[in-house]
């Protein structure tokens, strides 16, 4: 007869890097850099004056992306994020900064594991070069 173990579940990469509070403070530094770096002032002129509800939802996205609360996945049933930005004019210009802004936002953040929150950075900046369609 085996004995079976209770081991708990691996952390997820939401836990690894730090929950709620790093992905908004991810967050909050990706819209400040984009809001006040002009290399990313393309990238700024395509989204709305006001970044608030847009610092709200992506810290929100991340959180379930990267395995956490899902409270964004339930609020948005069946939206895929690619096809999500389907009606925005996304350039390679426009993709390249949102990639390299996320990359700084998470090398200036102070979160718990450093390794998964780098794999975050290059799987995001590949998701978001995909998405340029000129
Ligand atoms: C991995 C890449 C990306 C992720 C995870 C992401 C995430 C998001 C999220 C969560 C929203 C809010 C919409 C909602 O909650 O339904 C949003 C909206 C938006 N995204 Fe992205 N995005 C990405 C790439 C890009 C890129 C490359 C552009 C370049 C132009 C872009 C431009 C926009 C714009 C203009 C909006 C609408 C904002 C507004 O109403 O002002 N996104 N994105």
């Amino acid at each position: 007869m085996t004995v079976e173990t209770a081991e708990a579940p691996p952390a997820s990469p939401f836990e690894r890097v730090g929950g709620h509070a790093a992905m908004r403070a991810i967050t909050d530094r990706f819209y400040d850099l984009i809001d006040e770096d002009p290399a990313y002032a393309e990238l700024r002129a395509v989204h709305a004056a006001d970044l608030s509800d847009m610092r709200a939802q992506l810290a929100l996205f991340l959180a379930g992306w990267a395995g956490g609360p899902r409270d964004w996945f339930e609020a948005n049933p069946g939206k895929c994020m690619m096809s999500a930005h389907g009606g925005i004019a996304i350039t390679r210009d426009t993709a390249g900064q949102w990639a390299e802004a996320m990359t700084r936002a998470i090398t200036d953040t102070n979160v718990a594991d450093r390794a998964i929150a780098e794999t975050m950075a290059d799987v995001l900046s590949r998701m978001a070069r995909g998405m340029a369609r000129e």
